[in-house]
């Protein structure tokens, strides 16, 4: 295993392992403007401007830093339409990650998604997954079909420690296909690395027992691997049977026991776009008309050559420990350091960014008043910060009209791999421990603006009362001229 170890064991942190040499110059705004933006935001950090964000921790998508290897491929793309290097190049990076002989390309995860769903289910069908992620969701539901949610029940219990909480629980996977039959079973979906759960991640063993069961009934097996990049590292620091093994070889584990692999590139590969890919060639056929319909030319599927390029490069390096273990000793560094103080987290820290269960944080605000995004706009007043509501309302509401409230009220730091550095997170930590010493005086929020589909992208919301003035007048006290 790849560590570096400091001679002051108490003062062991992450060390980067890269140096920057392209910067991106960033902006705070002061605390009065802070709260100015927000407002102009509708209390929605979707809808900041990037440039008024001095730590942007939305999410993981897309924004991840490349290396100079990925840039320099990128500057050589080979732009023809029709027998393209680029795609060559991709397909061979491919086999060498997976190992896999076929691929179709996509612009990106959820392209992926909707080729999967038409091709494969019909009305009536179930597609059991440990969760579901929104648009994996979507376009099944589009189609027809159900999802069903089978991660274990320790999954959900943000107190529970345990270092595969991504889990399949696989008595109630054979139980479901007993009870609906293998016919209505297109697919079984095994996500890596669980978004929606806090990055949590699977183990080798589980993984290969669900697809071990697919075989044994006839149904194909199908692993996002959007966030598999993350699971890796964990399959190799917490897993018995893979302490050995190289990344590249736990990597080729999982995917000889898969039917079908995709994922978002704006993940997994550090670049942005997608792909399928398998060893199945009947399996490709039967997806392959939709790309050109839905997608592009099969060289590049509606992707942009020079992210190809990026992204074969990208994948390759994801093989390298020392790459990805950067992403979630981060993660787990800021965790650590909110939990010790007391701030309620979800734990373990998992992949993609640090949780926070606002519930808990504010017991004062009840779900009709969405704490999660009350916090969400409360750390944007104390630092600037922007980071993702995932609680009630990311939810849509019941065909009824009434409220769907969500099971855990989360707000989520994502952190983009590569992209901060150690003193930034500190100084995301330090901002979370102020506002979690003065969370009496965050309040609650009502809707102002509120869209049919897909509300906590558009959405616009209002404080319930002048309690950001407040927090923002605390702030200066405890500050003075600090930005
Ligand atoms: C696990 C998982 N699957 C699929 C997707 C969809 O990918 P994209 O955003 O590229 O459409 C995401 C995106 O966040 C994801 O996390």
């Amino acid at each position: 295993m790849s560590v570096v170890k400091f001679y002051k064991e108490d003062q062991q942190v992450p060390l980067e392992m890269h140096k920057v040499r392209v910067v991106q110059k960033l902006f705070l705004p002061t605390v009065e403007e802070r709260v100015k933006c927000l407002k102009e935001a509708g209390n929605n950090t979707f809808l900041l401007q990037n440039k008024d964000v001095f730590m942007d921790m939305l999410t993981d998508s897309g924004v991840n830093a490349m290396s100079d290897n990925q840039v320099a491929a990128s500057m050589q793309a080979d732009d023809s339409y029709a027998g393209s290097e680029t795609c060559n190049r991709l397909m061979k990076a491919l086999e060498t990650v997976f190992g896999t002989k076929y691929f179709l390309p996509a612009h990106q995860g959820r392209a992926c998604e909707n080729i999967l769903a038409e091709t494969f289910v019909k009305q009536g069908d179930v597609i059991p997954m440990n969760f579901h992620f929104t648009t994996t969701k979507a376009h099944i539901t589009r189609m027809g079909g159900r999802v069903e949610e089978l991660v274990t029940k320790e999954g959900l219990d943000p107190h529970y420690i345990h270092p595969f909480k991504g889990n399949f629980d696989i008595p109630r996977l054979k139980k479901l296909i007993e009870e609906v039959g293998a016919d209505h079973i297109p697919f079984v979906r095994i996500e890596a690395g669980t978004n929606l759960i806090g990055g949590q991640p699977l183990s080798m063993e589980n993984m290969l027992e669900v697809a071990q069961i697919c075989r044994e009934n006839g149904i194909l097996s199908v692993l996002d691997a959007s966030l598999l990049q993350d699971n890796l590292y964990f399959i190799k620091t917490r897993e018995e049977a893979a302490k050995d093994m190289t990344i590249a070889e736990i990597m080729r584990k999982i995917a000889d026991a898969m039917d079908l692999i995709y994922f978002s590139s704006r993940k997994l590969g550090f670049s942005r776009g997608g792909a399928i890919v398998s060893n199945n060639n009947d399996l490709i056929m039967r997806m392959k008309e939709y790309i050109p319909l839905y997608e592009g030319f099969l060289t590049y599927g509606g992707m942009e050559v020079r992210s190809m390029e990026a992204m074969a490069v990208g994948l390759l390096e994801t093989l390298d420990e020392e790459i990805i273990n950067q992403g979630p000793l981060f993660i787990e560094y800021l965790v650590k350091e909110l939990d010790e103080y007391g701030v309620p987290m979800v734990k373990p820290a998992g992949g993609l960014g640090a949780h926070i269960n606002a519930s808990e944080f504010l017991p004062h605000i009840p779900h009709e008043q969405y704490p999660a995004g009350a916090l969400a706009t409360a750390l944007y007043i104390a630092g600037g910060i922007r980071g993702m509501e995932r609680g009630s309302i990311s939810e849509q509401r019941n065909p009824d009209g009434s409220e769907h409230y969500a099971e855990l009220e989360l707000l989520r730091l994502a952190c983009p791999r590569r992209v901060f550095t150690l003193s930034q997170i500190k100084y995301c930590a330090d901002r979370v421990k102020w506002l979690y010493d003065n969370r009496e005086l965050i309040g609650g929020l009502k809707w102002e603006e509120e869209p049919k589909v897909l509300r906590f992208f558009f959405g616009r919301l209002q404080p319930l009362s002048d309690w950001q003035d407040r927090l923002a007048a605390k702030f200066r006290e405890d500050f003075g001229d600090s930005l």
